[in-house]
């Protein structure tokens, strides 16, 4: 078999922040499959390579992934994905599915990459690595991720609540994802910990859309985009540099 399947990370926004071996990959593909977490929204990771795609030429479908945390009936929704993507690339075309940020990072790719690897094992499968939303996020915000022996946790906030005290009492840097949902109760807990001027909220990082918000009690409340992360960080790098 020749034809492949390509797991392209688009970056988080900008499609300035796409790599030039997506781009490359992205204008030469017959078939781009973009996902969506209902029949009803538009993709997001499509409407950043938008610019280098050629309707006239290559073929756009939309594939759905609901998105919940019980995810007790989604197998089927992954299994079409899957076997779409596989009959296509079984015909001899290659295939570049896209996904926002990187796709190893808790993409919606990774759904899928487990049924590609059982049941189409003879499908090959390059992974285009991407700019990870924490990477940006952190660009944007002004605060670096790690330095030294900084110890760096990057987690899934709506499945933290046992751990996620321990874990900042851990580490020096937490990153937060999919933190929207359950802002309110993690808030509560930086407050506990004495933490809660120690972070930024990035949402819809290198979009137009892209907010920065260090009062984090502003958030409290508030109905918050599902494309958000937070950064706590214990001591910021300046700080931690000035004389004593
Ligand atoms: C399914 S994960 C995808 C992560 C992605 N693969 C990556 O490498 O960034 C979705 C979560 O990533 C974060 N995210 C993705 N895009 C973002 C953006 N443009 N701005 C801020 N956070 C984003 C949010 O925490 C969101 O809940």
């Amino acid at each position: 078999m020749t034809a492949k399947i390509y797991a392209i990370g688009v970056g988080p926004g900008d499609p300035e922040l796409l790599t030039r071996k997506a781009e490359r990959i992205l204008r030469q593909v017959p078939i781009i499959c973009a996902p969506t977490a209902s029949p009803a929204d538009s993709s997001y990771a499509l409407s950043i390579v938008e610019p280098f795609l050629d309707r006239t030429r290559q073929e756009v479908i939309v594939q759905v992934f609901p998105m919940r945390r019980d995810q007790a009936g989604l197998e089927e929704y992954w299994e079409t994905a899957a076997e779409e993507v596989a009959e296509r690339v079984k015909s001899g075309s290659d295939v570049a599915f896209i996904t926002i940020g990187d796709p190893f990072l808790y993409s919606t790719f990774l759904y899928i990459y487990r049924i590609f690897r059982y049941k189409y094992p003879e499908i090959p499968v390059e992974i285009v690595p991407g700019i990870s939303s924490v990477s940006a996020a952190a660009a944007a915000a002004g605060l670096p991720l790690g330095q030294a022996s900084d110890r760096i946790a990057i987690l899934p906030a709506t499945f933290e609540e046992q751990n996620l005290r321990q874990t900042l009492l851990d580490f020096d840097t937490v990153v937060l994802m999919k933190v929207s949902r359950v802002f309110d109760a993690v808030y509560a807990i930086l407050q506990e910990l004495g933490l809660e001027q120690k972070g930024a909220f990035i949402s819809r990082v290198g979009s137009k859309d892209e907010q920065v918000v260090f009062d984090l009690a502003s958030l409290v409340g508030k109905d918050l985009d599902y494309l958000s992360l937070l950064i706590v960080k214990k001591e910021s790098v300046a700080r931690s540099q000035e004389p004593e």
